[in-house]
């Protein structure tokens, strides 16, 4: 086999490109159905691509790439739980987790459906204990607070989740969300909390992790330390892992683990166990909509024709901008305050999955893969970083992102927030030709030196490609089809480009070079570093030492 970029679908595409050549506004103008022609809709999300510079043939040789790609039968692989994460040898089997349809999911000869209720099954009693206030700490008080400790997949998806839910959640309870090494996060959080009503959630997949072990320390010494009681432990604490002796060394009881499988990749982990702390939060029947939801999509994504199919659209958009148009940045734009944290969450999700430069077989990659992920709410990014997607040098392609419906319909914000959605896609589509530009400045009475000088200013090429997503009301379901969406998008790109989206063997080498650096700081003999890490360190050494 030959390199994706010498293969049939690609060069045709390269070739369609060459004769494309057209701004988006003239693909407007010449055809007048193009909202018609590229939109479509899946598990309660609608999505237009229109604002994107294709044209019915870039679409019919972005299928023809899909299907030399093998796409469908890559999709039908990870849902029968092939072991499609070749270099961990895991499969990859996070829709079982939502399987809500309960159907057999036969995983090497094994249905793996019966531990998958199991969990969720235990899920459901522990949260309600903790929701009813029958799960009591070390006083007898009911639980208040529930502290999620976890980092990467451990903490973004019920972190994200938990904030965009917020208005499902327990009126009498707070989740928070420790992930960070730095003390002040854990600080920070605790300094507020009574450790009677404190309930420890530590979310690790491994349970080797570094900061998640370091935080859970720091934890379980402030409960000890308020409980003077050992005991206490058992009351305040609660594992979601697949490692139990590692747990237990910890100190935490074996029924008060959460288990779940290798097959769960940690970005993937949100519909496992690991979306306990929200699950407690928003309850248990607010979590399974999300699942529902979830389901719903990867019924899309399995029974819908690739034209239609809303994840296969969206990848192909992608790879589209990314390697036929020159971008290397996406931007998540979600015109909903709830969703402040899903940029953060798919930037792991998709830079964790894509970013990557060897293929499948071990060879480096000659064509650009997953993209520079970022995004704030909108209207907030607008007074921040548009600017330099309207008018900036890099190109940059966007996904917008709104509920027609607010759940807070105060006033008249949440026109004001759809006007600006649409202002955005429609701006960044259109741009400003510099007639428009001038005959504006012209009717403001500008003289013709002024009129000059700030001509070039106020010319926006336009032609940046935007996808719009739109949901009803951003409901547990809603949501759990919206996450769904992305991880199948990922997934096709990662097929596409002939990638592992499924390992991370590139966060390794941080951990292991902290190793010696840790003991170093602590004491050890200096090792030898390049003159950057050695200098910084002795200046390091010098502040400390005036310190103690
Ligand atoms: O950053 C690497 C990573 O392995 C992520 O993939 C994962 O989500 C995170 O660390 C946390 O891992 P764990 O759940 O094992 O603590």
């Amino acid at each position: 086999m030959g390199t994706l970029t010498q293969s049939p679908a690609w060069q045709r595409l390269l070739a369609h490109k060459a004769s494309l050549g057209s701004h988006l506004r003239d693909l407007f103008e010449r055809d007048t159905q193009r909202f018609e022609h590229f939109s479509a809709s899946g598990a309660g999300i609608f999505l237009d691509y229109s604002k994107n510079r294709i044209t019915r043939e870039t679409l019919d040789c972005l299928i023809a790439l899909a299907r030399q790609q093998d796409v469908e039968a890559w999709r039908d692989a990870m849902l029968r739980g092939d072991r499609i994460n070749t270099t961990e040898n895991r499969a990859v089997l996070h829709t079982a987790l939502r399987n809500r349809s309960n159907t057999p999911v036969m995983m090497e000869g094994l249905d793996v459906m019966p531990m998958v209720n199991e969990g969720l099954a235990k899920m459901r009693a522990f949260s309600e204990a903790v929701r009813e206030g029958q799960w009591t700490g070390f006083s007898g008080k009911p639980i208040k607070d529930i502290v999620n400790i976890g980092i990467g997949g451990s903490d973004l998806g019920p972190c994200m989740a938990a904030e965009a839910l917020k208005p499902y959640g327990h009126p009498d309870l707070s989740v928070h969300f420790v992930s960070n090494v730095d003390a002040t996060h854990i600080y920070e959080t605790l300094r507020h909390l009574d450790p009677a009503t404190t309930l420890f959630i530590v979310s690790s997949k491994t349970f080797t992790t570094d900061e998640t072990l370091t935080n859970a320390a720091s934890a379980r010494t402030w409960l000890i330390g308020a409980s003077e009681d050992p005991g206490a432990l058992a009351k305040h604490f609660v594992a979601v892992s697949t490692n139990l002796s590692e747990v237990e060394r910890f100190g935490i009881p074996a029924e008060n683990m959460f288990p779940f499988e290798d097959w769960v990749g940690g970005r993937y982990s949100l519909w496992s166990p690991i979306g306990l702390s929200l699950a407690v939060f928003i309850g248990m029947d607010a979590f399974e909509e999300m699942l529902s939801g979830a389901h719903e999509m990867d019924i899309h994504f399995r029974d819908t024709p690739l034209a239609k199919n809303l994840p296969v659209l969206l990848a192909l958009m992608g790879i589209w901008n990314i390697n036929f148009e020159g971008m290397s940045a996406h931007a998540i734009l979600p015109y909903d305050q709830y969703l402040a944290h899903l940029p953060a969450y798919l930037q792991q999700l998709d830079m964790e999955s894509n970013g990557k430069t060897v293929d499948r077989q071990g060879r480096p990659v000659n064509y650009a893969t997953g993209p520079v992920i970022f995004g704030e709410p909108g209207t907030n990014g607008q007074h921040a970083f548009y600017q330099l997607i309207h008018q900036g040098w890099p190109r940059i392609s966007a996904d917008i992102l709104f509920p027609a419906l607010s759940l807070h319909p105060l006033a008249d914000h949440h026109i004001k927030l759809l006007a600006n959605a649409l202002a955005q896609g429609e701006a960044l589509m259109r741009g400003k030709t510099a007639e428009e530009a001038r005959a504006e400045l012209v009717a403001a009475g500008l003289p013709p030196e002024t009129i000059g000088r700030l001509l070039p200013h106020k010319i926006f090429a336009g032609n940046h490609p935007t996808n719009t997503l739109m949901v009803d009301r951003m409901t547990p379901r809603r949501l759990g089809a919206l996450l769904a969406l992305y991880e199948h998008k990922i997934f096709v790109q990662g097929i596409i480009w002939n990638i592992n989206s499924f390992d991370q063997w590139g966060v390794e080498l941080g951990k292991q070079l902290a190793k010696p650096l840790l003991a170093e700081l602590r004491g050890s003999q200096p090792q030898p570093h390049d003159s950057s890490t050695a200098g910084l360190f002795r200046e390091i050494a010098k502040v400390r030492s005036r310190a103690i």
